[in-house]
């Protein structure tokens, strides 16, 4: 009987501690101003990318409550500064991470304003439905009011949440959960800068109370056709903004520059000035894919509007902004040049 109570008693001990074992987050650190420091608390100024990860998490002591963390630096840049080669080592090593059975989830900080560029890239070539989530501020941790340790603290519950599970890429910013292919930054100052314009934010997190909403329908990470575990390089696509007046040089340049795919920021619903325009065909039809997308910030642009989309040879982005689009074409293309089948990727993603 008293060796019986001793295993039962074992057990739960076993038990209890299992039930009490924190859940392991990785945070790899790219830059931007939640890294940033500056010399005064109300000063704007500051330098993007000054601090390192490991005085990241110091600051912010309590998500060791809450997990067992490791940091990693996979670069330290503002991020106006992305580039593919850091997109594409930042996919390979989250693929690599959350393939650990002792990895449960991934916090990525990095600078606001390619933020949404970045998460969107991740969730079209991230091959887990374990939790990813990406994280700034909008303040340098040396201001008044700093946003980033609350950011951060909150992250990190989103990314040990089991409610984060199968949600694709988000992002966390200002107390809220947003979908990676829908965020965009929306301010360029103000720490409530992101919102989803088209859809709205898909949960809440308030001092590490996670709450979701909606959860994204659009095919994201282990859902998708894209694999970038062999590719060192993508394919060159550009954004040309239209205008009144506009031009066919730039165009003209991007097309020398031999990039495979233009992405066309256009007038209301993806419209464009007939000099533009007609440099567009004259590309398309030399093997450059073109994409209309919009200036406008909300709404879609569609087929089958002012713009004559199979005559001229372009397809339209549904509702993604250019640099949502930019991020699509890049990996549609390391797929297909096939017009039919990009377009098809549009609807999907
Ligand atoms: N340099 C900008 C960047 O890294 C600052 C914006 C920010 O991180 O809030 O994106």
């Amino acid at each position: 009987m008293k060796n019986l109570l001793g295993k039962l008693t074992l057990l739960s001990m076993v038990g209890a501690s299992l039930l009490m074992a924190k859940p392991n987050i990785t945070i790899l650190a790219t830059g931007g101003t939640i890294a940033g420091a500056g010399d005064s608390s109300v000063n704007s100024s500051y330098s993007a990318g000054a601090v390192t990860v490991d005085k990241l998490l110091a600051a912010v002591p309590d998500i060791n409550n809450m997990a067992e963390i490791k940091g990693e630096q996979i670069s330290n840049i503002g991020s106006q500064e992305m580039t593919n080669e850091v997109w594409l080592k930042l996919a390979k090593r989250v693929n690599e991470l959350l393939k650990k059975d002792n990895v449960d989830g991934v916090v990525i900080t990095h600078g606001t304003d390619t933020m949404e560029a970045t998460a969107y890239f991740l969730n079209l070539t991230v091959k887990s439905k374990k939790p990813i989530v990406l994280v700034g501020s909008m303040r340098s941790g040396s201001s008044m009011s700093p946003d980033g340790p609350l950011n951060l603290y909150n992250a990190v519950s989103v990314a040990t949440s089991e409610k984060s599970l199968n949600k694709g890429v988000v992002v966390v910013m200002n107390d809220e959960i947003h979908s990676a292919r829908e965020v965009t930054k929306t301010n360029t100052s103000a720490v409530n800068a992101f919102a989803s314009v088209n859809t709205g934010k898909i949960g809440t997190v308030y001092y590490g109370n996670v709450n979701y909403y909606m959860t994204p329908l659009r095919k994201n990470t282990i859902d998708t056709e894209f694999d970038i575990e062999k590719i060192d390089k993508l394919p060159r696509v550009d954004i040309v903004y239209g205008h009144a007046n506009d031009t066919a040089a730039f165009v003209e340049a991007s097309v020398k520059a031999e990039a495979q795919g233009i992405v066309h920021a256009g007038m209301g619903n993806g419209n464009l000035f007939p000099k533009t325009q007609e440099a567009l065909a004259i590309a398309s039809s030399n093997g450059v894919v073109v994409a209309r997308s919009s200036r406008v910030g909300t709404g879609r642009t569609n087929l089958h509007g002012e713009v004559d989309d199979e005559k001229l040879g372009f397809i339209a982005t549904d509702n993604l902004n250019p640099q949502k689009a930019r991020v699509l074409l890049m990996l549609g293309l390391t797929k297909t040049h096939n017009k039919a089948q990009l377009q098809e990727m549009f609807f999907k993603y």
